[in-house]
């Protein structure tokens, strides 16, 4: 539904992208070495940034009883922040896709590996929910918070009794569960699926209702609405970029909004439910006015990759963002669309392959996302490969190794980096967090190793992406 006001954003993105863009970017990063007081800083500080992740923003929660911010991350862990201070929750092993706050003070996270970690901040205890069998994608609390439902890509919904007890489990999607929302009164379930459609669950029966649309494309993200007592609509956001409302009792698809991006990647209700904000692959934003479901706002947030992560904040004043590039941005919604765009230093995963050598860009594209070559190591979901060549694997002071690699007597070598990649990890050391990945081609992993050899013993911040 592109309109006027649309593409008005549009031309004025494609002008600010125009080139001698980078030059003047270069130019405002060398300012900001230089001295911190410029005045070219000032639009960069108007709105807040959280910085602390080493690795993409994928979900953030805000309290409705605090106001308190908490962020999961592909570094594996889970944010939660005071003002700008970061408090760290580790425990998983894998990616955090979702966090969701329990009341003031406890929060449910859930990832890639598959398990929910309950979560208590004040006592600083922990306890891990197993069931599912494969990565957890969704989670959602019900509006008494007794009850904690998670959407897994093993097709099944888990119910979690929140003070504890086993699951429950609901089966009748043919594909991986994206997303979960309880009804506000507790007795429903909405879940949505690769598979495409939506489908309401009665709570008290734990069984299928009914389906209540079905889409050509995977929905990715829900949000349910209406100023009744009940929801009245649906909000949902596809794979092929279409963001649709539906009504809930007749199903009759009330609006649709497409833009030529895609897919829908995050969604979410501002707390009075008066707007709904999605966010994209092409890192846009999009503001609907759900009185009117005219669009406020529909501006580029992210210069570089997709919009992840979108959480009003508690007063709905402020909209915070997650995407790939490891920070947190909170934007006051007022006027959204005149603050400069998020991601503008390059990840080096993302840096153009002809401004690397082989080696580089092996490592750029395979590894950076998970490892950095700095001492300092940044927050990343793997240790620092800084000073690799003779390590004992597996001991590394401060990484939470698996058993297994803290096990091991490998000592790392261009011998057994190149044997890491030939087998891949899960042959080579399996039971190790690594994720399955081969180099297949020779010439790569020695450019590769290489790379790694100056790389990782220079001092280098070459291959710091933070
Ligand atoms: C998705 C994240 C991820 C990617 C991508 C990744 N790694 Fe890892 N790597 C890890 C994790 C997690 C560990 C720790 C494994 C464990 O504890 O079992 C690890 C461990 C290692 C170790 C052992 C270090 C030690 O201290 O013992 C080496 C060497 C290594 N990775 C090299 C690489 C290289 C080279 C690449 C790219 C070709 C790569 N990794 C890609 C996550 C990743």
């Amino acid at each position: 539904m592109p309109n006027f006001k649309t593409a008005a954003r549009e031309s004025r993105v494609q002008a600010r992208a125009a080139p001698g863009r980078d030059d003047k970017r270069v130019g405002f990063l060398v300012a900001l070495l230089v001295s911190a007081t410029l005045t070219t800083l000032a639009q960069a500080a108007d709105f807040q940034t959280l910085k602390g992740h080493g690795g993409p923003v994928m979900d953030i929660d805000v309290s409705a009883v605090t106001g308190q911010v908490a962020t999961a991350s592909f570094d594996n862990s889970v944010g939660l922040w005071s003002g700008r201070t970061p408090r760290w929750l580790e425990g998983h092993a894998a990616a955090v896709k979702v966090v969701a706050f329990l009341g003031g003070d406890r929060l449910v996270s859930a990832g890639d590996d598959n398990d929910l970690i309950l979560w208590n901040s004040t006592d600083g205890t922990s306890s891990r929910l197993k069931g599912h069998t494969a990565k957890v994608m969704e989670l959602a609390v019900s509006p008494d918070q007794s009850l904690i439902a998670s959407a897994s890509w093993d097709t099944r919904i888990g119910l979690w009794p929140a003070g504890g007890g086993e699951p429950v489990f609901l089966e009748g999607h043919t594909a991986g569960v994206n997303a979960v929302a309880f009804s506000r009164d507790g007795r429903w379930l909405y879940s949505a699926s690769v598979d495409g459609s939506i489908k309401l669950w009665d709570l008290e029966t734990r069984s299928e209702k009914r389906v209540i649309d079905r889409n050509g494309f995977g929905i990715n993200v829900i949000g349910l609405g209406g100023s009744g007592q009940a929801e009245s609509w649906i909000a949902y956001g596809t794979q092929d970029g279409t963001t649709r409302i539906v009504d809930i009792e007749t199903g009759e698809r009330l609006h649709d909004f497409a833009f030529e991006r895609r897919p829908i990647l995050a969604l979410s209700l501002s707390p009075d439910g008066s707007k709904l904000a999605t966010g994209d692959g092409h890192g846009y934003i999009t503001v609907l006015n759900t009185e009117t479901w005219g669009i406020e706002t529909d501006f580029r947030a992210a210069l570089k990759g997709p919009i992840w992560a979108l959480a009003f904040s508690k007063d709905g004043s402020v909209l915070h963002a997650g995407g790939i590039e490891n920070i947190v941005y909170s934007w006051p919604l007022a006027d959204l669309a005149s603050y400069d765009p998020m991601a503008t230093e390059t990840p080096q995963f993302l840096k153009k392959p002809e401004e690397m050598s082989n080696g580089e860009r092996q490592f750029a594209r395979k590894c950076s996302i998970c490892h950095a070559l700095t001492a300092d190591g940044g927050r990343k979901a793997g240790p620092t490969l800084f000073k690799v060549f003779g390590r004992q694997a597996g001991t590394l002071p401060g990484y939470p190794y698996s058993e297994t690699l803290q096990g091991s007597d490998i000592i790392w070598s261009a011998e057994t980096i190149n044997q890491l990649f030939l087998d891949g990890p899960d042959h080579y050391i399996p039971g190790s967090k690594m994720p399955m990945q081969r180099i297949v081609g020779p010439q790569d992993r020695d450019d590769l190793i290489d790379y790694l050899r100056t790389a990782t013993t220079a001092g280098t911040s070459e291959g710091d992406t933070q």
